[in-house]
């Protein structure tokens, strides 16, 4: 048994659309989460730059005794992922990516057209795609960047026809042209807008990699004995790079619950 939190992170705050599934799944866990919003959006950022931006966080996170490290970003993970693994080895850590492309890999089959959206370091990181034509080489799969999703989201331009308008620009062709039936959310800010893509395109089969991450960490946490127990004490603490009006505002939507039931910070990490 292991009671210390769970480290997640991400570019702003993608990465807390994970959490709600984490705490159905594994009630007992608790987290510390680290959104870097004050340097979001990374997904069109250098590589280069997206390395240096995720060590300094995953070094924080490691000093907070956290027991696995979990990187709620589709960019960091296509990125970063081997590089933080061979840095810090005595804790797990677990990427958004596999977990979703190896689900698709063994439940699609040849008559699906499996599309996926993501940033433009994620798309052009080539992934998602290699993976599942790795495991799956009869698979017929097709990827797009949509760049502008993350900063309307992080700005809470959500339920409005400026984030359908953007929806239809980058989507409408891409759907229709390749006769896309499947779609994977290959960016964790983007749950955050399925209502409006299941709306505009209802007869789609929506992958949501935020959801798919937790077996793997339940997984993880099952075989290292480290699962928390029932009386896990801690709280859940929730940093930001900048705190900004929109970044509170979202944590309690996404996370549903109230202002006094949550601890937010402010770390800032010498920029
Ligand atoms: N949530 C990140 C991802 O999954 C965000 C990207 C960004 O900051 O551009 O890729």
């Amino acid at each position: 048994m292991d009671n210390r939190p769970i480290g997640f992170f991400d570019s702003g705050l993608g990465g807390l659309t994970s959490i709600p599934h984490l705490f159905n799944a594994l009630p007992n866990e608790r987290v510390i989460y680290f959104g870097d919003t004050a340097r979001t959006p990374y997904g069109s950022k250098a590589v280069s730059t997206i390395r240096q931006y995720s060590t300094q966080i995953a070094d924080f996170l490691v000093s907070q005794d956290v027991k696995m490290l979990v990187i709620a970003c589709n960019t960091i993970s296509a990125t970063c992922l081997d590089e933080l693994r061979s840095k810090i080895s005595d804790i797990p850590i677990v990427g958004i990516i596999n977990p979703t492309a190896d689900r698709i890999a063994s439940e699609c089959d040849q008559d699906n057209r499996i599309g996926i959206i993501g940033t433009k370091v994620t798309v052009s990181s080539g992934v998602y795609r290699d993976r599942i034509k790795k495991l799956n080489p009869i698979l017929k799969v097709f990827d797009k960047a949509t760049p502008a999703f993350v900063p309307l989201i992080e700005e809470g331009i959500i339920e409005n026809e400026i984030m359908d308008l953007t929806i239809h620009h980058y989507m409408d062709n891409f759907i229709s042209q390749n006769h896309i039936d499947t779609l994977v959310l290959g960016c964790t800010h983007y749950p955050i807008i399925r209502k409006n893509i299941e709306r505009i395109y209802p007869s789609l089969n929506i992958i949501n990699p935020s959801y798919e991450i937790i077996g793997s960490i339940a997984q993880i946490l099952k075989d290292k004995d480290n699962l928390a127990g029932e009386d896990n004490n801690r709280e859940n603490v929730f940093y930001a790079s900048d705190l900004s009006e929109n970044f509170s505002n979202m944590i309690y939507k996404i996370l549903e619950t109230e202002k006094s039931n949550l601890i937010l910070k402010f770390k800032n990490l010498d920029l």
